[in-house]
């Protein structure tokens, strides 16, 4: 039996899961972002506990597949194009930020190419109702690994100094950027 972390989706465990494009953004937009890195380590360990094991956990595999595919892009969105450019832009040279905003979209450049041979694992293990094959536990550990690394960064540099620096205005512009993102009224989630 494969032991594992339920992911909840946006709803987190105060509710039902949203439906895609159903989600609110909690009022602080830092918190709602911080609150999706912990169900992203929750499909880490989810991801891990699958590599780990001997049998499928097709259930388990879907709750990954719905991350990868829908609320992981839309999440990266939010960081590139709203939260990272309004750090570049609040932050002074001495909070030495860019070179590790660089690398957090390098991250997630890698973390895109990587991706398609996780969903093409999970996806073989719920068709086939079939374990990984070694080169898939391989390539889907190393993907966890990856990203746990990227969300240590993320929570211990990133979120704490855009408290700091972002204004009010910033972060409400960023909530509603994150709405409409959720809403799907932007261009590309037509
Ligand atoms: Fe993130
Ligand atoms: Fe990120």
């Amino acid at each position: 039996m494969v032991k594992r972390a339920k992911y909840r989706g946006p709803g987190g465990a105060r509710g039902a899961r949203a439906a895609p494009g159903d989600e609110r953004v909690q009022r602080d937009p830092l918190h709602h972002i911080a609150e999706e890195h912990l169900r992203q380590r929750e499909v880490c360990a989810a991801l891990d506990a699958l590599a780990g094991a001997d049998r499928p956990d097709t259930d388990a595999a879907r709750e990954c597949l719905e991350h990868l595919t829908v609320f992981l892009p839309r999440h990266t969105r939010d960081e590139e194009e709203d939260l990272f450019p309004l750090l570049r832009r609040r932050s002074t040279p001495e909070d030495e930020i860019n070179e590790t905003l660089d690398r957090l979209y390098h991250d997630h450049a890698e973390s895109h190419d990587a991706v398609p041979r996780v969903i093409a694992a999970l996806q073989r293990m719920i068709a086939e109702n079939a374990p990984f094959t070694e080169d898939e536990a391989a390539a889907v550990s190393a993907f966890a690994q990856h990203e746990r690394r990227h969300l240590i960064v993320e929570n211990a540099i990133v979120l704490p100094l855009a408290r700091v620096r972002l204004t009010k205005d910033d972060l409400r512009s960023l909530g509603l950027r994150m709405q409409q993102r959720r809403n799907r009224l932007t261009k590309e989630d037509r």
